[in-house]
């Protein structure tokens, strides 16, 4: 952010794709506070800041009768949560592009704030249009991304948008900055041993991640649905359990290449065990490899916490992303629970900690622990890519 942005107007990436509740509410800020330090330091330094974001995916919910459901999709949900975030007044505009926006934009003062109307309202960003990316840069004299969460997508306001800055306009906002040199802390200069606790639900949204990690870290601890296909490629029988049968193959290659690698990868060796998927189900606990239908696993067990905690203590760098259960239903919460516990005490005794993920984030600020790792990344799918060793787009952007 080496750029003096006095008497400048500002246009600011941001990704305030946040959860609404019922009444289309901010019900978690994390992204919004997120992207305050960017905002307050142009706005301190004399420039006026023009915000656009996409919320959710509205062209994908259309109304029955092909119109946008700006109800439920403008961005004007946030306009006055953000407002009383930042202590001062934010206009709203009802289009991102088009002449009143325009003009708002050119009546816009030094130390004032506009924030456009949701871009995916419009075909052209997730086309990456230039046409619509040139109509959001003629708001602006320079160009800020902030947006890491979106910096994975090569849309016209994360993307296209900065060619039409000249380099000595265009910039990354602190956000960003922030979240590309933590993840340094596992991908470029990581302390030892190095752990990934890897959970959720698929193997399939994880197997680029899987294979970087695997040349990478000492520890790779599997939990959640995602171990079942691991259990299962070993030859356990799982019941019911989520397993992904077209990917037993990959887990058997994975689990060979992690040998062949001396990576210690621990599965868990017992699970709690639910005889339906629900809240109230019967549950008890079980060898992971000997689960038999109508169970299935829903959490890793006692021994297996125990033997996560374990590794986790004697890492020095951990990347966290995926629950190890299905936390939400709280019989089957303490898998992730004691994993979250184990990383704020690792943490303590001098571990960096990256969350990573937007499941493993709710889960650690569920349990409260948010404020003790070492960070928690606002990316879900852009921190997997760039800890996949991606080149991100909304990156490469800014710096082409
Ligand atoms: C996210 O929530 O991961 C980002 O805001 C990107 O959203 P998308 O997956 O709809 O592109």
């Amino acid at each position: 952010m080496n750029i003096n942005f006095t008497g400048k107007k500002v246009l600011v990436r941001v990704d305030f794709n946040v959860p609404l509740n019922d009444q289309f509410q901010v019900s978690d800020d994390t992204r919004i506070r997120g992207a305050l330090p960017t905002i307050n330091h142009i706005l301190d330094n004399g420039g006026a800041v023009i915000l656009m974001s996409h919320l959710g995916r509205p062209l994908k919910k259309l109304n029955p009768d092909g119109t946008v459901n700006r109800k439920r999709y403008t961005l004007n949900h946030v306009t006055s949560h953000l407002s009383n975030l930042l202590g001062k007044p934010v206009q709203f505009a009802e289009e991102a592009v088009g002449s009143e926006t325009q003009k708002k934009a050119d009546a816009l003062l030094s130390g004032e704030v506009l924030l456009l109307e949701n871009t995916r309202f419009y075909k052209g960003e997730k086309k990456g249009d230039p046409e619509f990316a040139k109509q959001l840069a003629a708001l602006a004299d320079i160009y800020v991304n902030d947006a890491f969460g979106t910096a994975h997508r090569a849309h016209a306001s994360t993307t296209t948008v900065a060619q039409f800055f000249e380099a000595g306009n265009r910039c990354f906002g602190f956000l960003i900055e922030k979240e590309l040199e933590n993840a340094k802390h596992l991908t470029d200069y990581p302390k030892r041993p190095l752990t990934a606790i890897i959970g959720g639900a698929k193997v399939s949204d994880k197997i680029l991640l899987l294979e970087t990690l695997i040349e990478r870290v000492d520890n790779l601890l599997i939990g959640g649905g995602m171990a079942y296909t691991f259990i299962q490629a070993q030859g356990g029988s799982t019941g019911n359990s989520l397993v992904e049968e077209d990917k037993i193959e990959l887990a058997k290659h994975l689990l060979e290449r992690a040998k062949r690698n001396q990576v210690n990868l621990v599965l868990p060796e017992d699970s709690i065990i639910a005889d339906a998927f629900k809240e109230d189900a019967n549950h008890k606990v079980s060898p992971s490899n000997a689960i038999e239908a109508p169970w299935m696993g829903l959490d890793i067990g006692p021994k297996a916490r125990e033997a996560f905690r374990t590794v986790i203590l004697e890492s020095r760098a951990i990347l966290w992303n995926g629950p190890m259960g299905v936390f939400e239903f709280p019989a089957f919460a303490n898998g992730t629970r004691d994993v979250a516990q184990a990383v704020a005490d690792s943490t303590e005794d001098g571990t960096f900690s990256l969350i990573g993920g937007g499941d493993s984030v709710a889960a650690i600020n569920q349990m409260g622990l948010a404020n003790e790792v070492s960070y928690v990344s606002t990316g879900g799918g852009a921190m997997l890519e760039l800890l996949e060793g991606k080149e991100l787009p909304g990156i490469k952007a800014i710096g082409s």
